[in-house]
C-alpha cells in the first residue's frame, strides 16, 4: 500500500492519538501530553489536518491569556508540519456544569453559559480557518424519563443550533456545523440518536442551511444502523458536511477502534461509496477523511502511532479494492443482472402525469406479477464478487 500524502486529505482529532486511556475503570496507560509534543507526528504519518475540542488545547479554566498562549503555540506547530485545522469542537460534556446537557439543560443559567462557550468557540474556529464546527451534544439527554419535558428540550436544542448557526451567518463565516448523532454513552439515551433524527431536526431549523451531518461509524452501529445507508442518506440531503471513521465491532459501548477494524465489510461499502459515488451519479462527499478513534488501552506510545497509521492504510487499501470493484467489467454484468442501474431511472416518464400512470394498462392490468415475483436479483452473487475484491 502507498504511504497516505496530503492529497488523500487524512485528518485526526488531537483527542484521539493524544488521549492517555484512561477510561471509567481505570487510570491512564500512557503519559498526558502536550498537542504540540505529538500534532508533528500525524505529519509524518502522512495525515493532512488536525481538528480539536477548545479543552483538547486549553483548560475549562484558563485565563484568556492561557488560551490565547496555548492556541497559538498549536497553530504553530501545525503551521509548521504543514497541517490543516480543519475542525473544530467544543467540550460541553466533561466539567460537571454539564452534566444535564448544556443545550437542554433543565437549567436555564447552564444553557447560557453553554451557549457562550458555544459562541467563543465559534471564533476561535473561524479565526483558525477551519471549515466545520462540530457539534456532538454527548450530554444532551437523559438517563430518566420523568427528568426531561422532551418537548421543552427539542425546543431548546432548537434554539441553541439556531442561535449558534445564526451567529456563524452574521459574522460571514465560512464554516459550517456538523451535528454529530450518537445513541447512548455518556447518557443513557442521548438526543439526535441517529442521522435520521439529526436530518428531521435540522429541516426543522430556522438557519438549517449552515447545519448538517458528521456521522460517526461507530455511532451507527452502536444502533444497529447501517453507517453506509445513514451517510447515504444525508449526502442525498446534501447535509454529508464532515464525516468520522472508526471501528465498532456491533450493538455495545462505543469501541472507537481502529477505521474497518470491526465491520471491515461495511467500511469497505462506505469508502466504495466514499471513494466512487453512488452507481448511478448524483452528490459525492467531498470533505476530509476524519478519523475519530481511540488507541486502545493496552497500546503504548509504538501502539498510537501504529493504529494512527493503521487507519489511513485501511481507509487506502479499502479505496484500491473498492476501485477495482467497481472497474471490474464482471462486476458492471452482475449490476446490470441485479438491475443496479435501474434504479436510477425515474418511475414515471418524463412529462408523465399520474392520469398516464392511472391510464397506463401495462403498468397495473397487464402487469405480470408472478413473472416480476419469480425474478433473479443476483444480489447474493454480486455481494460475494464484491467479497472477492475485497479478500480474494
Ligand atoms: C464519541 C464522540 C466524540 C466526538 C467529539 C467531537 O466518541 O462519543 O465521537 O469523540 O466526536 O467529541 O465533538
Ligand atoms: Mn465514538
Ligand atoms: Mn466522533
Ligand atoms: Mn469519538
Amino acid at each position: 500500500v502507498r504511504t497516505p500524502t496530503k492529497e488523500d486529505r487524512f485528518s485526526f482529532g488531537l483527542w484521539t492519538v493524544g488521549w492517555n486511556a484512561v477510561d471509567p475503570f481505570g487510570t491512564g496507560t500512557r503519559p498526558v501530553l502536550d498537542p504540540w509534543e505529538y500534532t508533528a507526528r500525524l505529519a509524518e504519518l502522512g495525515a493532512w489536518g488536525i481538528t480539536f475540542h477548545d479543552n483538547d488545547v486549553f483548560d475549562f479554566d484558563a485565563s484568556q491569556t492561557e488560551r490565547e498562549q496555548r492556541v497559538r503555540r498549536v497553530r504553530k506547530v501545525a503551521d509548521e508540519a504543514g497541517l490543516v485545522i480543519e475542525m473544530v469542537t467544543t467540550n460541553t460534556f466533561t466539567h460537571p456544569v454539564f452534566k444535564d446537557g448544556g443545550l437542554t439543560s433543565n437549567d436555564r443559567g447552564v444553557r447560557r453559559f453553554a451557549l457562550r462557550k458555544l459562541l467563543r468557540n465559534v471564533d476561535l474556529a473561524a479565526q483558525l480557518g477551519a471549515t466545520t464546527f462540530v457539534m456532538w451534544g454527548g450530554r444532551e439527554g437523559a438517563e430518566y424519563d420523568s427528568s426531561k419535558d422532551l418537548g421543552a428540550a427539542f425546543e431548546r436544542y432548537k434554539e441553541g443550533l439556531d442561535t449558534v448557526a445564526g451567529y456563524i451567518r452574521s459574522q460571514g463565516y465560512s464554516l459550517r456545523i456538523g451535528l454529530e448523532p450518537k445513541p447512548n454513552e455518556p447518557r443513557g439515551d442521548i438526543l439526535l440518536p441517529t442521522v435520521g433524527h439529526a436530518l428531521a431536526l435540522i429541516a426543522e431549523l430556522d438557519n438549517g442551511e449552515v447545519v448538517g451531518l458528521n456521522p460517526e461509524v461507530g455511532h451507527e452501529q452502536m444502533a444497529g444502523l447501517n453507517y453506509t445507508h445513514g451517510i447515504a442518506q444525508a449526502l442525498v440531503a446534501g447535509k454529508l458536511f464532515h464525516i468520522d471513521l472508526n471501528g465498532q465491532s456491533g450493538i455495545k459501548y462505543d469501541q472507537d477502534k481502529v477505521f474497518g477494524h470491526g465491520d471491515l465489510a461495511s467500511a469497505f461499502f462506505t469508502v466504495d461509496l466514499l471513494e466512487n459515488g453512488f452507481p448511478g451519479g448524483g452528490p459525492r462527499y467531498e470533505g476530509p477523511r476524519h478519523f475519530d478513534y481511540k488507541p486502545s488501552r493496552t497500546e503504548g506510545l509504538e501502539g498510537v502511532w501504529a493504529s494512527a497509521a493503521a487507519n489511513m492504510e485501511m481507509y487506502l487499501m479499502l479505496a484500491d479494492k473498492a476501485r477495482a470493484f467497481r472497474a471490474d467489467p464482471a462486476t458492471a454484468e452482475l449490476m446490470d443482472k441485479a438491475s443496479v442501474p435501474e434504479l436510477a431511472q425515474p418511475t414515471l416518464a418524463p412529462g408523465e402525469s399520474v392520469a398516464d400512470l392511472l391510464a397506463d394498462t401495462s403498468a397495473y392490468e397487464d402487469f405480470d406479477a408472478t413473472a416480476a415475483g419469480a425474478r433473479e436479483y443476483h444480489f447474493v452473487e454480486l455481494y460475494h464478487h464484491a467479497m472477492r475484491h475485497l479478500i480474494g
